[in-house]
């Protein structure tokens, strides 16, 4: 196993919509360092999600190759994404995506890989790290959007993952909470963590080792921190 932790090659993923094709993602090739901080940028629709949810095994291109972790994903069977996904990947959205009917920890609790009892401890331990430990048994609409999202966070962290990806994850919070979301990222970056976020947000752009930008589905800009 080298330093790449995510590699991809000719990643093309195309939308049939009315008769009309739409290319979110253009022939796209790159890799990721194990144990970086990397932000994407680019203007509404340039791909970032579309570029996300394959990485996030969430969705499928139609052209080009995907390498997580040294696997290559095209062969794997749905069962085997699923697992690949569950055990090496952390995915924050936008809009959280909490279960509504279940507490913050059992919303934490719910992707847990192997013992319950296990997992809920550690479940606990990660709703503390994020200062919601007082929050454990209050639903979502019981929680404000920046504890909703430090929920989510802990959820993404359950299963140790080497890979944390964020679409926007500060896109429906104010700046204080989206500081609080930073900083939980960068400690998970800080213990060995490879990160991915997409943002339109300044903050992550300034504390990215570097920064992708899309535009129109393609790669036009490449930057690592010491040339920024
Ligand atoms: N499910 C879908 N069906 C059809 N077209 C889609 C779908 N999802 C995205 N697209 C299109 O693909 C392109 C890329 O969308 P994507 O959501 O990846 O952009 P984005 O960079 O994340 O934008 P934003 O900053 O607004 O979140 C856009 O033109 C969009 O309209
Ligand atoms: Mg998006």
């Amino acid at each position: 196993m080298d330093g790449t932790i995510v590699e991809v090659a000719n990643l093309t993923k195309r939308y049939a919509v009315g008769g009309k094709t739409i290319v979110a993602l253009d022939h796209l090739s790159f890799r990721v360092k194990r144990g970086s901080f990397v932000a994407i940028q680019g203007h509404s629709g340039s791909g970032k999600s579309t570029l996300l949810h394959l990485i996030g095994l969430l969705a499928f291109p139609q052209v080009g190759q995907l390498w997580i972790d040294g696997v290559e994903t095209a062969t794997l069977s749905e069962a085997e994404a699923a697992a690949v996904r569950a055990k090496k990947i952390g995915f924050i959205f936008q809009s959280f995506h909490l279960l509504a009917h279940l507490t913050a920890l059992e919303n934490v609790v719910l992707p847990a890989l192997g013992d319950v009892a296990a997992a809920e401890q550690r479940a606990r331990a990660l709703l503390d790290q994020v200062g919601l430990a007082d929050r454990a048994d209050q639903r979502p609409g019981e929680l404000s959007g920046g504890e909703q999202q430090r929920v989510a966070v802990a959820r993404a962290l359950i299963n140790d993952p080497v890979l944390l990806l964020a679409d926007e994850p500060t896109g429906n919070l104010d700046a204080e909470s989206e500081q609080l979301v930073l900083q939980e990222l960068q400690q998970a970056h800080r213990h060995g963590k490879t990160v991915v976020v997409a943002s339109h947000s300044e903050v992550f752009l300034r504390v990215a080792d570097r920064v992708l930008t899309l535009q129109a589905g393609r790669l036009i800009d490449d930057k690592e921190e010491v040339t920024r």
